[in-house]
């Protein structure tokens, strides 16, 4: 679809709303929030999260839609247009969904997989606990049917983007995202009734246990808030730039967070308590969604059926975050390199297929460990670890600094009230862009890191 077109799709409040949530929505809430939660220690890691996403959340998803409408442009010309010097920022920036569109099409994959196999009948397969593991090792039919799977995945966004019909899905996803969320409050009471022992799970979910805090949960959870709200790589501030004057931007902000916080919330209580009951919990690490929840479903009237509609909701919501990020990558060529979109499309797509091997056979033969910052995961983990942790954290740090001290904050408040719009949150939000999100966040950055890699504990 052309820029022109794009730009005009989103530009009412619900619609603009809606666009962002799905692309915010997506595997981070259902995927990556359970298992780090369970990774952190539950209760713990969910109240860090809720207080972090309020906060800085919240203050750096309303910066970077306000820089994004204030300029009209995607990321790379955002910060270029406002200060030619620092153009750079935008360019690391945009280079980031180059670096998680690979492995995020690789769990992609997984989904797609469970999905066909629960569809055809073999949802026992899926239950047994150990299937997924054997599976992603290359144990079980080699390394070639995650390989396809994934180069799958990864075709389905880019035909997406080719054929134009993101529109389409823009559009599909006001159906299949209240869709999804039903569903999943549906599996979560299904659980509570069914499941044995589940307020234990409950429990370690929801009760926060001080005494497993530590460096690395707040680096956790601010990677997983840069995640899950599509913040610090660019996406936000291109969706600010589709937006209308007469939208609020501080409104739109608060309702993207707290559908991508409830989403997420609730995928936990889905996956975490049950899988605790069931025995899975941190050992499963970034399997939980895809060993816990089979087995829930086997022993559910009609799990057969509610199994391959819930995979194909949950591939329909990576499908949308996958294609939001993909956009980016596209674009990121396009403006730098002044090329095609067409050519964009093809040397996007085989980049990420090279970099995704690299994520699949990093469970194969190309294993290998560097401690927490590959969390067992190999290249995956090095690619989350680094995205998320490392270089994100970057981002919002520059952008606080950029904002702040550069151009002044003045210049996004200023937008934020565009048009007598009320501004509550703008003290609060001063402060954070000034002072509290760069300061915090370079501690939570350099002391998470010392932490994971087991140089210096605070706890
Ligand atoms: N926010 C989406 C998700 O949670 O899946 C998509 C996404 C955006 C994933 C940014 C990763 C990311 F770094």
């Amino acid at each position: 679809m052309s820029e022109t077109a794009h730009r005009a799709s989103i530009t009412g409040k619900i619609g603009f709303v809606f666009a962002a949530s799905a692309s915010a929505v997506g595997l981070g809430n259902l995927w990556r929030f359970p298992y780090l939660t369970s990774h952190y220690g539950g209760g713990i890691f969910v109240i860090i999260y809720i207080i972090l996403a309020l906060t800085f959340g919240f203050s750096l998803m309303i910066a970077e839609i306000a820089l994004g409408r204030k300029t009209g442009k995607s990321c790379i010309s955002a910060f270029g247009d406002l200060c030619k010097k620092y153009k750079w920022i935008g360019v690391i920036a945009a280079l980031i969904p180059l670096l998680i569109v690979p492995y995020y099409c690789v769990i992609g994959g997984w989904v797609t997989k469970w999905f066909v196999t629960s569809a055809t009948g073999e949802l026992g397969t899926l239950a047994d606990g150990s299937y997924w593991g054997q599976y992603i090792t290359g144990e079980i039919s080699g390394m070639s049917d995650p390989t396809a799977w994934f180069v799958i995945f990864v075709l389905l966004c880019v035909a997406c983007v080719a054929i134009g019909v993101d529109k389409g899905i823009e559009k599909l996803s006001r159906i299949l995202m209240p869709a999804l969320f039903i569903m999943i409050i549906g599996i979560t009471v299904y659980e509570f009734f069914a499941i044995d022992g589940i307020m234990d799970g409950i429990n370690f979910y929801l009760n926060p246990d001080v005494s497993k805090l530590s460096g690395g949960t707040f680096l956790g959870a601010i990677s997983q808030i840069f995640y899950s709200m599509s913040l610090a790589m660019g996406i936000m501030i291109t969706y600010g730039s589709y937006m209308k004057k007469d939208v609020s931007i501080e409104n739109s902000a608060r309702n993207i967070g707290v559908i991508d916080t409830v989403v997420a919330i609730l995928a936990g209580l889905m996956i975490i308590p049950a899988a605790f009951t069931m025995g899975f919990g941190d050992s499963s690490g970034m399997g939980l969604m895809f060993v816990a929840l089979p087995q829930v479903f086997e022993g559910m009237p009609g799990g057969f059926v509610v199994a391959p509609i819930f995979y194909l909701l949950v591939l329909f919501a990576a499908l949308t975050s996958a294609v939001s990020l993909l956009e980016t990558v596209i674009s990121v060529f396009v403006d730098l390199k002044a090329i095609r979109r067409k050519k964009s499309i093809i040397i996007s797509t085989i980049l990420i297929v090279f970099l995704g091997f690299f994520s699949v056979m990093g469970f194969g033969p190309w294993y290998f460990d560097i401690g927490p910052f590959s969390q067992g995961a190999g290249w995956l983990g090095v690619f989350d670890s680094l995205t998320n942790s490392v270089l994100m954290p970057i981002i919002a740090i520059l952008t606080c600094i950029f904002i702040g001290y550069v151009i002044k904050v003045t210049v996004i408040t200023d937008e934020i009230k565009e048009g007598g719009m009320a501004f509550r949150f703008e003290k609060p939000f001063v402060i954070m862009i000034k002072y509290v999100c760069p300061v915090l966040l370079t501690f939570m950055l350099v002391f998470g890191l010392l932490d994971m890699f087991g140089v210096f504990s605070l706890y």
